[in-house]
């Protein structure tokens, strides 16, 4: 493409930044509240909101009290919130049963959650690590994650979220081959609208460590889970990912992590033109939240830097700690 300016006088680029009101007009993207879904962690007991130590600002809560901060959500606008349980140590099992138990944490929340507020939008994850005895995503035997067998348990669980009313169903797993068994088995149910918002392009990623802390799983954690979850020195395979879940029943896709993988967001959104998410995930929000408790960022400035980046790489939504923080400061 030809440049299109003229030489300097006749083009000035600061002309056009030269007021609030030129500067407006100029703008090619936004965050709107609209874009935001919110991650929130479920823990057990009543009037529960329990501090997770590594992520400020965040907290567990208990059924009664995330259904308080779901209404809070739709009061500002979020259109969505994705629920990530602590299941108490005594129900995580080398089977993983809990993980389709109709009265688990999770499947309490959805149905509170939609009784409340049946107009927010409710997103579930998909993955065995909240209710394994060794935090990976999926069956470890003699020291390998089984893929079919996991794939099997995760389209149980993901048959009790639909049942429980789940609008859209995240499997965060990377197993090969889930997205068709969970969609074969959405159409066969009957649940032919719950969306699949597939983690497609999932890093195995340093930036997950205050998240593995909130659900209980990091104590566990044997070895890594790079067997499963990509390196992060590829990008073509992030669009192999992306087209595979996308054929075989995906509705959306997500980049995970988001601001050290923009670049992965671009490339997803710009080639293959579909539903674009990213995930903000707990490293990335406690850094900001870290630096701006020093003093050495101003925190809701690198927040609304942060999110607009998501926008002006391609992404069509982001999921971010930060989603009740930044709607307060877009109201
Ligand atoms: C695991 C899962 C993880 C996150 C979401 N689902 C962690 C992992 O893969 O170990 C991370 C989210 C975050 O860090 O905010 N199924």
């Amino acid at each position: 493409m030809p440049a299109l300016t003229a030489p300097y006088p006749a083009a000035r680029f600061r002309r056009a930044r030269k007021s609030p009101a030129i500067r407006a007009l100029m703008q090619e993207n936004a965050v709107t509240v609209g874009d935001l879904i919110w991650p929130v962690f479920l823990t057990e007991g009543d009037g529960v909101e329990e501090p997770v130590p590594s992520m400020p600002g965040v907290v567990r809560y208990s059924v009664d009290r995330v259904v308080e901060a779901a209404k809070a959500a739709a009061d500002l606008g979020i259109p969505a919130i994705c629920l990530f349980p602590y299941t108490p140590l005594d129900k995580r099992t080398r089977d993983c049963a809990e993980a389709w138990n109709p009265e688990n944490l999770t499947n309490r929340a959805i149905r509170a959650i939609k009784a409340a507020r049946p107009e927010l939008a409710v997103m579930t994850d998909v993955a065995l690590d909240p209710y394994n005895i060794d935090g990976h995503d999926g069956f470890v035997v003699d020291g390998e994650v089984l893929n079919d067998e996991t794939v099997e348990a995760l389209v149980r669980q993901t048959l009790s979220q639909a049942e429980a009313g789940a609008d859209i169903i995240g499997p965060s797993d990377m197993m090969d081959g889930r997205i068709g068994a969970m969609r074969g088995a959405l159409e066969s149910a009957g649940h032919h609208n719950v969306l699949i918002l597939s983690y497609a392009a999932k890093y195995a990623s340093a930036f997950y460590g205050p998240f593995r802390d909130a659900v209980g799983a990091s104590g566990a954690l044997q070895g890594d889970k790079k067997t499963y979850q990509m390196n992060a020195g590829n990008s073509d395979e992030a669009l192999r990912l992306v087209t595979r879940d996308v054929g075989e029943g995906a509705d959306w896709v997500m980049v995970k992590p988001g601001m050290p993988y923009l670049d992965i967001c671009s490339r997803v959104k710009r080639e293959l033109q579909v539903p674009t998410f990213a995930y903000q995930v707990s490293g990335e929000y406690a850094m900001i939240r870290a630096a701006a408790q020093n003093g050495w960022i101003d925190g809701d400035k690198a927040m609304a830097e942060s999110l607009l980046c998501f926008k002006r790489a391609g992404c069509d939504g982001i999921l971010t700690y930060f989603a009740p923080d930044m709607a307060r400061l877009l109201a």
